[in-house]
């Protein structure tokens, strides 16, 4: 392997940037020449790119976003897409690419290698950890930190107010940040996808612990943290409703975006660090069409083709406790 390509796709998540300064130094210590594709696949169909040098990536570990750009790619999903990603890769003679994204973007990785000849790996970078293969993904930790430090706030202005919020946190389809963020902050309930989705007929499942609780008989503040995609009209029309149903005001807070930017904290550049590393070291050993995360604190490679088929599960635990303690 001499010359390689790398880049980052769909929704950026902190710890981009320390995985895209791992894959550059490992290279470099490997004389691996490295190519940079900007706004994720948009770049290699397109021929947008760069050579990647380690003073390039040097002070770059602790930076939010990513500094190749991301991008969802339409193009992607047309027959031509993936035939001109490809064509890009023969075309600067590139023996593998290195895709740093979650799922859509494994799935893009999968049709270039249908007219590709080189080996393709990827690496698990998305603050929703809707990755089968690895116990987390790169951004994750930090999107629970920043989901944390905003429900602390909140709680402070609910508890003077003593109200009811609503904090609408990210996931896709999963509910892995609404319960790691509902738990560490003490949420009073936690609504996510895992645990079916509401309907305005079906109210009465999350009205009824708010009469049972606290708040109700004294407390001063009742937080529910809810997952994206779970009511129609998301968590400002659920609030509406409960409001409604209770004859007590709730306010929603929707946290967006905030939740993909800042900083990295430790345990994701220290991910980062330890799948690019790996990465470029299985490419050296042929790997090819997997991806590199971490189980049990062991680097390791998955089949990319599972990777998104949604097996890694919420905390069971956390969850059937959570359950527990909101009824009563
Ligand atoms: O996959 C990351 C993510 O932030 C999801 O949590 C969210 O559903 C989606 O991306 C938002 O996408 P966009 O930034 O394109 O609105």
């Amino acid at each position: 392997i001499r010359r390689i390509g790398i880049l980052t796709s769909g929704g950026d998540a902190p710890g981009m940037n320390a995985c895209i300064r791992s894959i550059v130094l490992t290279a470099a210590a490997h004389q691996i020449d490295v190519i940079g594709f900007s706004h994720g696949y948009n770049g290699l169909i397109e021929g947008e790119y760069r050579t990647l040098l380690p003073y390039h990536v040097q002070h770059i570990i602790h930076l939010g976003g990513t500094i190749l750009k991301s991008a969802r790619c339409p193009a992607m999903h047309t027959e031509q897409g993936p035939k001109a990603a490809a064509q890009t890769l023969q075309q600067l003679q590139l023996d593998a690419l290195l895709v740093i994204g979650g799922d859509g973007s494994f799935k893009g990785a999968l049709a270039i290698a249908q007219h590709y000849s080189g080996q393709i790996l990827g690496l698990p970078g998305t603050i929703d950890n809707d990755v089968d293969g690895t116990d987390a993904t790169i951004g994750y930790a930090t999107a629970i930190d920043t989901a944390l430090d905003a429900i602390d706030k909140i709680r402070d202005t609910a508890d003077a107010f003593e109200r009811i919020f609503l904090v609408e946190l990210m996931g896709r389809h999963s509910g892995f940040i609404a319960l790691s963020a509902g738990i560490a902050s003490g949420a009073e309930q936690i609504i996510c996808p895992e645990l079916g989705r509401l309907t305005p007929d079906d109210l009465e499942r999350v009205t009824r612990p708010i009469q049972n609780a606290q708040l109700v008989k004294g407390k001063s503040s009742y937080i529910m943290v809810v997952a994206e995609h779970c009511y129609p009209g998301g968590s400002t029309a659920l609030a509406e409703a409960i409001t409604k149903a209770i004859g007590i005001e709730c306010r929603a807070c929707v946290l967006g975006h905030i939740q993909r930017g800042g900083s990295p904290i430790g345990a994701d550049r220290i991910l980062a660090t330890k799948l690019g590393a790996y990465a470029v070291e299985q490419l050296l050993k042929g790997a090819h069409l997997m991806m590199a995360g971490e189980v049990n604190h062991t680097a390791s490679l998955y089949p990319l083709q599972a990777s998104g088929e949604g097996k890694k599960r919420i905390d069971p635990y956390l969850l059937r406790w959570q359950q527990q303690v909101a009824s009563d």
